[in-house]
């Protein structure tokens, strides 16, 4: 049994966080952190939690008593707390983009804000870096469409099959947290779909650090919100300089069933189908599909994830299991919901 402890706990990633772990097997919430409602339970702010005895405390990052502490903490806010609560001897899973870049200035340069506080990290996509996230003790939770744009183009970039890579993605409101703002209006949102950020989103430094570990594939990502409340449906198209025209359905979908074979979490379609956001929904699973290739030699997968589970908190458990050697999928393995 290890001892963990949720900053942030009041946001919809912190709810994530407790809906999950309250059933683990072998974890104990010690402490739920939010400075709003102290004293509060756990479910007058997440309905979805009543039955839970869990009370929300305004806790110091520099007297908590865990093994493990995840930081579901806005960017700017987490790089204030971790290096505190490495020192107190809690390894640490930050939910924030603070400690996603390999280069500091990356993020200074797209997060707008000087690091206080850079440290080592491991990225914490399981596909990827399983075996540095089982000995960290910081990881770096990827971001929401970082892991559905890296899941579904990464075996390119693996194969060296493609130079370019030109991601839109569609994401549920979810996305923007707990906290009302003009863009998540229901008159603004509602029957509407939103592009944002066209061309300058912080998360495409992050899908091009990743993909290029493999290649040297150029990245463009547009995200929109669309009127769904969980989920990211992302459409890659990839494209090569030089057209392989022995490429082809069959062989693009062989790639990846071997890329993903033993991955707990991670379900590649069969040719002529299509990702669904609602069938991942409230589940850990990414679905990935499409394996089309055109006359013009662009190449179209979809990833399908839930961007609270697979896409933060989900993941975040996934991670945690990887560091104590619990059972991979402990916690996490139910499907998602239908209808
Ligand atoms: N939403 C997603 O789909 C998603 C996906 C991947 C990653 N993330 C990342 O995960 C983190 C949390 O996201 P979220 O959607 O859960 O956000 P959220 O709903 O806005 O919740 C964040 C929580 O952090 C607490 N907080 C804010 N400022 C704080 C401070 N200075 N000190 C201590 N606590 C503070 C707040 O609680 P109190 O005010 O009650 O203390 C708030 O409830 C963010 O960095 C976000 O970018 C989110």
């Amino acid at each position: 049994m290890i001892k963990i402890a949720i900053i942030g706990a009041s946001g919809y990633t912190g709810g994530e966080l407790i809906r999950f772990l309250e059933n683990h097997p072998h974890v104990e919430i010690v402490g739920v952190s939010s400075r709003q409602h102290v004293g509060k339970p756990v479910y007058k702010v997440h309905p979805n939690l009543r039955g839970s005895n869990l009370i929300f405390e305004d806790l110091n990052p520099n007297s908590i008593d865990a093994d493990l502490v995840f930081t579901a903490t806005p960017h700017g806010t987490s790089m204030k707390m971790v290096p505190a609560l490495l020192k107190n001897g809690s390894k640490v899973i930050d939910l924030s983009g603070d400690y996603r870049f390999k280069d500091v200035s990356t993020y200074e340069k797209w997060y707008g804000l000087d690091h206080e506080s850079p440290l080592n990290a491991v990225y914490g996509l399981p596909e990827i870096y399983r075996e540095d996230i089982k000995k960290a003790d910081l990881i770096a939770n990827p971001g929401c469409f970082p892991t559905g744009a890296i899941l579904a183009t990464m075996p390119l970039s693996k194969e060296k099959i493609v130079d370019r890579i030109i991601i839109d993605s569609k994401t549920g409101v979810s996305g923007g947290g707990i906290s009302p703002s003009e863009s998540f209006h229901f008159p603004n949102i509602s029957d509407n779909i939103n592009p944002y950020k066209i061309i300058n989103h912080r998360h495409m430094p992050e899908i091009q650090q990743e993909l290029n570990e493999f290649s040297k594939v150029k990245v463009s990502f547009t995200p929109h919100l669309v009127p769904v409340i969980r989920g990211i449906l992302t459409t890659s198209h990839s494209f090569s300089n030089e057209i392989d025209t022995n490429l082809n359905s069959g062989k693009l979908l062989k790639i990846y069933e071997k890329q993903y074979k033993d991955e707990p979490f991670v379900k590649v379609l069969e040719l002529g189908e299509i990702p669904r956001l609602s069938s991942v929904r409230g589940s850990n699973f990414a679905h990935i599909g499409g394996f089309e290739i055109d006359e013009t030699g662009r190449i179209v997968i979809i990833s399908a994830i839930d961007n609270l589970v697979k896409g933060a908190s989900g993941q975040a458990i996934h991670n945690m299991n990887l560091m104590f050697k619990f059972k991979e999928d402990e916690g996490i393995d139910n499907y998602g919901l239908h209808p």
